[in-house]
């Protein structure tokens, strides 16, 4: 089985597990308090009356998020039919699409502002999505990500304590195994900041800003052992482009 298929069956079988598991606040710690709030961080200016693609959208977590800020539109697009099926009954105002993100049904230059959440390291060559999402955006859109950050994605566990980290080799594309949930087992795609950034570039977006991911203050009391991981280490990469 190609691992593409792989992640949509593991998706489309855990689909309402993972939902759940995004719905409870401890349960879904490492989403709701370190990585959505730097993916919210960096697109929040660029929602307001804007046409919104949310790539890899799963169960539509991220866009109660994106309707605080009153956008024109909202659109989304994931591998999952699975997760799609609970997205669709929560918004039915809102359109979801099936597919994979380097090929899409969009038009050319239809949206203002692509976001991405903890998506793209399922997939092992990022370039064709890096040319899809500037194709389907707008001039002087944005394209805004969270990933796995590259240096986290290379760690293996201490064995004494659960603070500390041995760094593996870096200087690759293969694919890591980890696990979700019990029973859960995903296959993601290591990407160095080199191939991030220059891939970016080359395929005609200029990078604004990028934020390494903290928890926020208000989280220390929900989960105190994960707060003090995530305090001491950047465990996703948040990333703003612009089409130029
Ligand atoms: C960790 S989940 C994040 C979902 C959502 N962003 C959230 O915050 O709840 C990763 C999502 O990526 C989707 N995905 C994986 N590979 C994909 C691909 N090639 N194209 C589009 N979506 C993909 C999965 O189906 C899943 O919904």
């Amino acid at each position: 089985m190609n691992s593409q298929r792989y992640i949509k069956n593991t998706y489309d079988k855990f689909a309402k597990d993972y939902h759940i598991k995004r719905e409870d606040k401890v349960k879904g710690f490492w989403n709701e308090f370190i990585e959505n709030p730097a993916l919210l961080d960096l697109s929040k200016q660029h929602l307001k009356n804007k046409s919104i693609l949310e790539l890899g959208c799963g169960s539509g977590m991220f866009i109660k998020k994106i309707l605080k800020y009153k956008p024109k539109m909202i659109t989304g697009y994931d591998l999952s039919e699975g997760l799609l099926k609970i997205a669709r009954e929560k918004y039915p105002e809102i359109k979801f699409y099936q597919g994979s993100a380097d090929k899409t049904p969009f038009g050319k230059n239809q949206f203002d502002t692509v976001i991405s959440g903890l998506t793209l390291h399922y997939i092992k060559n990022l370039i064709p999505v890096f040319i899809e999402v500037k194709r389907i955006l707008k001039k002087n859109g944005f394209f805004i990500f969270t990933i796995h950050h590259p240096m986290m994605e290379i760690t293996e566990k201490f064995q004494k304590t659960d603070t500390e980290y041995l760094l593996k080799s870096y200087n690759h594309n293969n694919d890591y195994k980890w696990k979700m949930m019990d029973g859960m087992e995903l296959i993601s795609y290591h990407h160095t900041f080199e191939y991030l950034i220059n891939g970016l570039i080359k395929s005609g977006f200029v990078l604004e800003e990028i934020k390494e991911t903290y928890p926020t203050k208000n989280s220390k009391k929900i989960n105190p052992i994960d707060f003090e991981k995530a305090s001491k280490y950047p465990f996703f990469l948040a990333i703003k482009a612009k089409k130029s």
